[in-house]
């Protein structure tokens, strides 16, 4: 059935745009779009067309962020943040990410369509980078935003050896000029974000959006075990350092260390074999460990369980182990006051509130730092996401812009 609101017209355009996008890749067969290349700037080329298009001011800064604004009213000193991200994964779907991006285009051209200003600006970010594929940090983008991007960071390096210096330079910014992008404008009213909920709830209810009460903590981590690279027809088994053996056994501690602990999940997603060549000893893996709770105790245990087992299998094993924290984010409380104004948007669409914790992380947990966050979550097919069959449907996203619409004239009422 399809809902009359006055959504559908914006609702089949977010379909269209999303579908757009989802063909600006790296790579020709699938999705995959990192910081800093230039797929990403491509993207963002054509979210500034649409933003302006929706009668905003547009810029980008030095780590690719693309940012619309639409002024406010006479009055108007602040300023609602709303966004979410246009990098994705590898073999990525559509929709995460940009369809925060193009249901904010959308509710602020139903504004521009009218001619209405409100008593606050609204921007519109597309953040350069909330995934973290290419340097294994993720919210580079938001960080920058929130004046807290690190420079050391600028140092890491990609998989071909690119740091991420010369990836923003050859991306076109700055990257001594990161820190003057930093949120300076007048107070930040609130940073609202719609996203695909990523996982099967609401479908499984049957409903259409959800409101996130907290966003999990996450740690990313990055292990080396060094061994010795060796003949693989000479060397004897009992003889042998071999640090994929070594990794094997602590993919698993990790699958069961989370198995063991409820809310607990934890994550070896990318695993590099060096030299990498079958009939070589594996000398050297690095592999990515990402690991997140709702409570960042439990989190923060688990990871010193972890690396003890990494030491344990590493000397047991005759092999050196290097453990790196590359990030570390708390859990995230959104803010009661925004989520009470989107909670209240969904009940006068005559829908029922559904609150929900996200697993996944967000934009949102960084702009936390700068304002009070509120996120509003997509039903998606099959809660499947960081896949190619991402899908929501044209009602569910009509319902997004109608409920962030109305979550902008609520915040004009207590503004004005
Ligand atoms: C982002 O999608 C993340 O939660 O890893
Ligand atoms: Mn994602
Ligand atoms: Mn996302």
């Amino acid at each position: 059935m399809t809902r009359a609101g006055a959504g559908h017209g914006s609702a089949l355009l977010v379909l269209e745009r999303s579908a757009l996008l989802g063909g600006i890749s790296e790579e020709p067969d699938r999705l995959t779009r990192r910081f800093a290349t230039e797929a990403l700037a491509h993207a963002g080329e054509v979210v500034a067309v649409w933003l302006r298009e929706a009668g905003m001011s547009v810029r980008r800064d030095n780590a690719g962020n693309v940012v619309g604004r639409y002024d406010a009213d006479r009055t108007g000193r602040r300023t609602l943040i709303v966004g979410s991200h246009l990098d994705s994964v590898r073999d990525a779907g559509r929709f995460d990410g940009p369809l925060g991006v193009l249901v904010g285009i959308a509710a602020v051209e139903r504004l521009h369509a009218r001619g209405q200003r409100l008593p606050f600006a609204v921007e519109v970010i597309g953040f350069a980078d909330e995934e973290g594929v290419r340097f294994g940090t993720a919210y580079l983008g938001s960080k920058v935003v929130a004046g807290r991007f690190d420079m050391d960071y600028l140092r890491l390096t990609d998989e071909d050896g690119v740091t991420m210096a010369d990836a923003i330079r050859e991306a076109g910014g700055i990257p001594e000029s990161l820190a003057a992008d930093a949120w300076s404008g007048s107070g930040a009213l609130g940073y609202c974000e719609v996203h695909i909920e990523q996982g099967p709830l609401l479908e499984a209810e049957g409903l259409p959006v959800g409101v996130v009460s907290t966003i999990a903590g996450q740690s990313r981590l990055r292990v080396t075990l060094s061994g010795e690279a060796g003949h693989a027809g000479t060397v004897p088994m009992e003889l042998r350092r071999d640090a994929l053996t070594g990794a094997a056994e602590l993919v698993l501690a990790a699958e069961s260390t989370a198995r063991d602990e409820p809310g607990l999940v934890a994550t070896v997603g990318e695993l590099a074999v060096s030299p990498g060549a079958g009939n070589v000893v594996p000398g050297r893996v690095t592999l990515s460990l990402d690991v997140r709770h709702g409570d960042d105790t439990v989190r923060e245990r688990a990871c010193a369980r972890l690396r003890e087992q990494a030491e344990a299998i590493a000397a047991g094993r005759g092999l050196e182990s290097e453990w790196r924290a590359l990030q570390e984010t708390p859990a995230v409380p959104t803010s009661l006051e925004l989520s009470g104004l989107l909670e209240r948007a969904v009940e006068e669409l005559g829908l029922p509130v559904r609150r929900l914790t996200s697993g996944a992380g967000h934009d949102a947990v960084i702009m936390a730092d700068l304002a009070p966050i509120a996120m509003l979550f997509v039903r998606c097919a099959g809660g499947i996401s960081h896949n190619p069959a991402e899908s929501v449907t044209e009602d569910d996203v009509a319902v997004a812009i109608d409920v962030l619409s109305r979550i902008l004239e609520l915040l004009a009422e207590v503004e004005s």
